[in-house]
């Protein structure tokens, strides 16, 4: 059985969070896109860790974890974050792999990266990973994938500062090298989960072009990227959060006011720890956006919808959550593809009363309090998408799951 978790705003959802919960009963967890332009925080025991390039099942003795086809990998970036966890207790060897058409990133990427960023007609607020680079060199079908590297004759036509790179790292990779897709035909009744990285506004197709990453975000992404076939998926859980978040540049409709809402937006920002993972920037905030939303569960087929960071909400005197836009006199509830439709767009709230008492540690639906329930309803019959798993805290156990997720 195969579950496919994605980002549906434009990442940092907590999709870290859920893949961890998730994995407890999966045997294998397999990252199917981006590279360490991702932040992945899981909580586990009172330990945070923060991932990059490894999949969030790791943290989990007995789990294998997969770096997918669809990745980017800086080797350099991957030896450290698995000597970081090794520090924290987390054994690795013998159970992380890396599947051998996953691209590399040299280190000259990510000079190129910052200097590609100023040349641009839009900049985008990049990460500076060499993300942008490795996926365009790809796709210009001059980059270096993992298992090439074997290659003698690619290996011969490297320049030598890339040979320096990449050769301390040469046993260890060899080691951890799998053809996925026949990984996943032998595994084919296993339960495995495909950890998708940003999120489906950040997907280079679906996304606010340009202001997106270069990877496919989206759940079709698991299939190129994951080792599977587009019949494989059993089911897609898509991780929203209560409200929304932003890095870089970009359309953000439901943007808190600096001037108007700055205490709310430093509110939310603050209980919320909303600080990139990555790169430690404050991330822009605002109201939670349902027509992203509708168009997310539209372009993903999500079965399942998971909310996060709902607990941020608790001492709110009311909520505000955003069900149209208007643009240039007109209503409109489908998603632009244009970034001037969406900067124009004023958002149309609908609100809600604030539940006011903490809801950390609820553990049943039924226990939040009423008008929590009631936000939760409105987002499912908007999206017309049930939301099975919620999130209240940090910790592994803050979940609450409303309906059985691998028997189906
Ligand atoms: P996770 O997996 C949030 C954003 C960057 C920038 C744009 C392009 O943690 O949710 P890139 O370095 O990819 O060329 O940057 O995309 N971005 C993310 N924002 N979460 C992420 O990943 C992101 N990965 C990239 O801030 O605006
Ligand atoms: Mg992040």
């Amino acid at each position: 059985m195969n579950i496919v978790v994605i980002g549906a705003q434009w990442g940092d959802e907590g999709k870290g969070k859920i893949v961890d919960y998730l994995a407890g009963d999966s045997s294998v967890v397999t990252r199917f896109s981006g590279g360490a332009n991702a932040g992945h925080t899981i909580v586990s025991g009172g330990v945070t860790y923060k991932l990059h390039l490894v999949p969030s099942g790791i943290v989990y003795p007995d789990k294998t974890v997969i770096l997918g086809t669809g990745m980017v990998i800086d080797l350099e970036s991957l030896f450290a974050e698995l000597k970081t966890l090794e520090e924290q207790g987390i054994s690795w060897r013998g159970r992380v792999l890396i599947s051998d058409r996953a691209h590399l990133v040299f280190p000259t990427y990510k000079a190129m990266d910052l200097e590609m960023e100023k040349k641009r007609r839009h900049p985008i607020g990049t990460t500076g990973r060499g993300i942008g680079v490795a996926y365009a060199q790809k796709a210009d079908r001059d980059g270096v994938r993992a298992g090439d590297v074997f290659n003698p004759d690619v290996w011969s036509r490297l320049r030598e500062e890339e040979k320096a790179f990449i050769s301390p790292y040469m046993e260890d990779l060899k080691s951890m090298l799998v053809d996925l897709v026949s990984y996943m035909a032998e595994h084919k009744t296993d339960k495995k989960l495909f950890e998708g990285a940003q999120g489906a506004l950040l997907d280079i197709d679906t996304g606010t072009y340009p202001y997106v990453s270069s990877g496919y975000s989206i759940a079709s992404g698991a299939c190129a990227g994951g080792g599977i076939g587009a019949l494989d998926i059993d089911a897609v859980y898509a991780v929203f959060k209560a409200y929304s978040t932003r890095v870089g540049n970009g359309p953000f409709p439901t943007e808190f006011d600096h001037d108007s809402e700055g205490e709310l937006e430093n509110k939310v920002r603050v209980t919320g720890r909303e600080f990139g993972v990555t790169t430690g920037r404050p991330r822009r905030c605002g109201y939670l956006d349902l027509v992203a939303l509708k168009y997310s569960c539209r372009v993903n087929s999500i079965s399942d919808l998971v909310l996060t960071h709902l607990d941020i909400y608790d001492d709110m005197e009311e909520i505000k959550v955003c069900t149209a836009y208007e643009i240039e006199g007109k209503r409109v509830t489908d998603f632009p593809a244009r970034v001037d439709m969406l900067e124009k767009a004023k958002p149309l709230y609908q609100t809600f009363k604030g539940w006011k008492k903490k809801i950390g540690g609820t553990k049943k639906f039924e226990d939040l309090p009423q008008k929590a329930r009631e936000y939760v309803e409105f987002i499912e019959k908007y999206t017309e998408t049930p939301i099975t798993i919620i999130s209240v805290g940090y910790e592994r156990d803050d979940t609450m799951i409303r309906k059985p997720v691998w028997t189906r």
